[in-house]
C-alpha cells in the first residue's frame, strides 16, 4: 500500500482514488502522522501531498524526517516537494514562478519517474513558491520555461519532487507518472480490486455480527443501499432496516427504493412515512444549517423509535452506516480539510445508543462502492444516480420549506432529470438538479400576466464535490427542459442555468 500524508491539500483525494484505480490500496494520513504509525501501515511509498501553506513560514508543516530512513521511495507534490526540498537544505523562494494552470514542462535527466513519457508534456501547476535552489545530492529532472527545478529526484535514493500535480485530469501523463511510481519505484502490488475486497468484507461482518442483530437506517442513497445489501449477504435474516420516507426525496424514490428492497430479498426492511413529522419541524424555519439539524436530529429521532419498539424484540448490537472514506477521513482528521463549508448530518447518528457502529463502506470512495454494488447486482441505473445530499430537497428550496414548494421543486427536477436521460446528458454530468428560488417575477401566459416564482437549474463536472466547473449544456436540451418546467409547474414562469464554479459557489445552494 502507499501512504498519502496530507499537508492539507484539495487534492489529496484525488491522489489516493488514483492509485487505488491503478488496483494499489492508498491510505491519506495527516502529515504530522507518527512514524510509528506509518510503519504499521508497512507501506511501499510515502506521496507527500501539496496543501496551502508554505514552507517559508516559520515551522512550516512538515513529516516526521524518520521517514527518510525507512528505506522506502518518496514523492512529493507541489507542497510535498517543497518540503523535501527545504528539509534537505535546498531553497524555495516566493513569487518567482508563479505557475497557475496548463504548462509545458522538458524533460532532462532520464529518470524511471517519466519512463515513457516524451520530451516536452503538458502538466497542471498551481503554486506560488517554486525550487530556486536544489539541495545537494538532487538533480533536475524537468523544468519548464520560467521554473528550472520543476522536478528533481536524488541522486541515490528514490526520493523525486514534482511542482506540478499529476493527479489532475489536466496533466496529460499524471496516470503513468503515478503508475511508474507505485510499481516501477516502490515496486507495489496489484490487489486492490473489488470482487476480492467484497469477499474479505462479508466474512469479516459475519465474524464481527455473529449471532447477534444489526439495523440499518436507508436514506434512499447509493452508499446506505451498498451498505445493507452487503449486509444482507453477510447476516440475511439477522439484517433489520428502516427506510424514511422524509418527504424530502426525489419523485419516485420512495418506489424506487421499495422495488430494490422487494427484489433483493431483504428480510426485514420497513419504510415509515415520516413526512408529516419532517414538514412540521421545518415550519417557518429559514436558516440552512438550522434546517440541517432539525432534519438530522428528526431522522436520528424516527431511528431511534424504530429500534426501540419496531426491532425489540431482536438481539440488537449494531447500527451499521453507509459512511464512506472521505465523509471518515475528512470528520475525524478534521485537520485535513481546514474549512468546513456546510455540515453534513449523515455523521451525527450514533454515539449515544451504546450500541456498535459498523461502517462497512469506510474504505471506500463513491467510485468503488458504485463497483462494489454492481458486484452486488444492485442495478446499474440506481448507482449512477447523481449524488444526492442527506437533507435533500430541503436544502434547494431557499428559505422555508412548505409542500407546495416542495411540489415545485420535485417536478422541476424530475422533468430536468428526465430530459437530461432522454438526451444522453445525464451520464456526462456529475451532478445536475434544480432549485426554487421563491422569488416572484413577472411573466406573460397566453394574454395573461403572472407573478410567479423562479427555478434555477445546476449542473456540474466534478471529481469528489470538492471543487466543481458548471456544465457546458447544449442550448437545445435548455430550452426544451426551460419549456416544460415553466409549461408543466404550476407556481414556475421563468428558469435560470447557474454558470457560477466551486469555489466561490458551492454545489448546493444552501
Ligand atoms: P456543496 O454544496 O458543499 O456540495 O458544494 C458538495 C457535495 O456535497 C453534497 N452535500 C451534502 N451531502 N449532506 C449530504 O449528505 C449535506 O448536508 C450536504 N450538503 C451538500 C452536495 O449535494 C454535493 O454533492
Amino acid at each position: 500500500m502507499i501512504v498519502i500524508l496530507s499537508f492539507g491539500s484539495q487534492f489529496a483525494h484525488l491522489i489516493a482514488r488514483r492509485i487505488r484505480n491503478l488496483g494499489v490500496r492508498a491510505e491519506i494520513l495527516h502529515f504530522n502522522a507518527s512514524i510509528e504509525d506509518i510503519k504499521k501501515m508497512n507501506p511501499a511509498g510515502i506521496i507527500l501531498s501539496g496543501g496551502p501553506r508554505s514552507v517559508l513560514e516559520e515551522g512550516f508543516p512538515r513529516p516526521a524526517k524518520e521517514i527518510f530512513e525507512l528505506g522506502i521511495p518518496i514523492l512529493g507534490i507541489c507542497y510535498g516537494a517543497h518540503v523535501l526540498a527545504k528539509m534537505f537544505g535546498g531553497i524555495v523562494r516566493s513569487g518567482e514562478a508563479r505557475e497557475y494552470g496548463k504548462e509545458i514542462i522538458t524533460l532532462g535527466d532520464k529518470t524511471p519517474l517519466f519512463r515513457g513519457l516524451m520530451k516536452k508534456e503538458p502538466v497542471w501547476f498551481s503554486h506560488g513558491d517554486s525550487v530556486h535552489m536544489l539541495p545537494s545530492g538532487f538533480n533536475t529532472i524537468a523544468s519548464t520555461a520560467s521554473s528550472v527545478h520543476t522536478a528533481f529526484a536524488h541522486e541515490k535514493k528514490p526520493w523525486f519532487g514534482v511542482q506540478f500535480h499529476p493527479e489532475v485530469a489536466h496533466t496529460k501523463k499524471g496516470k503513468e507518472i503515478l503508475s511508474n511510481f507505485i510499481f516501477f519505484i516502490c515496486g507495489a502490488q496489484k490487489d486492490w480490486t473489488i470482487p476480492a475486497l467484497k469477499e474479505n468484507l462479508i466474512v469479516s461482518l459475519r465474524d464481527t455480527i455473529g449471532e447477534s442483530h444489526a439495523v440499518i437506517a436507508l436514506s434512499g442513497g447509493t452508499d446506505s443501499l451498498v451498505a445493507a445489501t452487503l449486509l444482507h449477504r453477510a447476516i440475511g435474516k439477522q439484517l433489520h432496516g428502516v427506510f424514511v420516507d422524509t418527504g424530502l426525496l426525489r419523485k419516485n424514490e420512495v418506489e424506487e427504493v421499495q422495488k430494490i428492497i422487494g427484489s433483493h430479498g431483504f428480510h426485514d426492511i420497513r419504510v415509515i412515512d415520516a413526512k408529516k413529522n419532517f414538514l412540521e419541524r421545518l415550519q417557518g424555519i429559514e436558516d440552512p444549517e438550522k434546517k440541517r439539524k432539525i432534519i438530522g436530529h428528526t431522522f436520528i429521532h424516527v431511528f431511534e423509535r424504530a429500534i426501540a419498539y419496531d426491532f425489540k424484540q431482536y438481539p440488537v448490537r449494531f447500527l451499521v452506516q453507509g459512511t464512506i472514506y472521505p465523509d471518515r477521513i475528512e470528520s475525524g482528521a478534521g485537520l485535513l480539510h481546514a474549512d468546513k463549508i456546510k455540515s453534513h448530518h449523515n455523521l451525527t447518528l450514533p454515539e449515544r445508543f451504546g450500541f456498535g457502529i459498523l461502517e462497512p463502506l469506510g474504505d471506500f470512495y463513491k467510485d468503488e462502492v458504485r463497483k462494489l454494488g454492481e458486484e452486488l447486482k444492485l442495478p446499474k441505473k440506481f448507482l449512477w444516480r447523481h449524488p444526492f445530499p442527506g437533507p435533500g430537497l430541503s436544502i434547494r428550496i431557499i428559505g422555508e420549506v412548505t409542500e407546495d414548494r416542495l411540489r415545485m421543486v420535485r417536478e422541476a427536477d424530475a422533468i430536468y432529470v428526465e430530459e437530461l436521460k432522454k438526451t444522453g446528458e445525464y451520464r456526462k454530468i456529475w451532478q445536475a438538479f434544480a432549485v426554487l428560488l421563491p422569488l416572484k417575477t413577472v411573466g406573460v401566459m397566453g394574454d395573461a400576466r403572472t407573478y410567479e416564482h423562479i427555478i434555477a437549474l445546476r449542473a456540474v463536472h466534478s471529481v469528489d464535490g470538492m471543487t466543481a466547473d458548471w456544465y457546458r449544456m447544449p442550448p437545445d436540451v435548455l430550452e426544451r427542459i426551460s419549456n416544460r418546467i415553466v409549461r408543466e409547474v404550476k407556481g414556475v414562469n421563468r428558469v435560470l442555468y447557474d454558470i457560477t464554479q466551486k469555489p466561490p459557489a458551492t454545489i448546493e445552494y444552501e
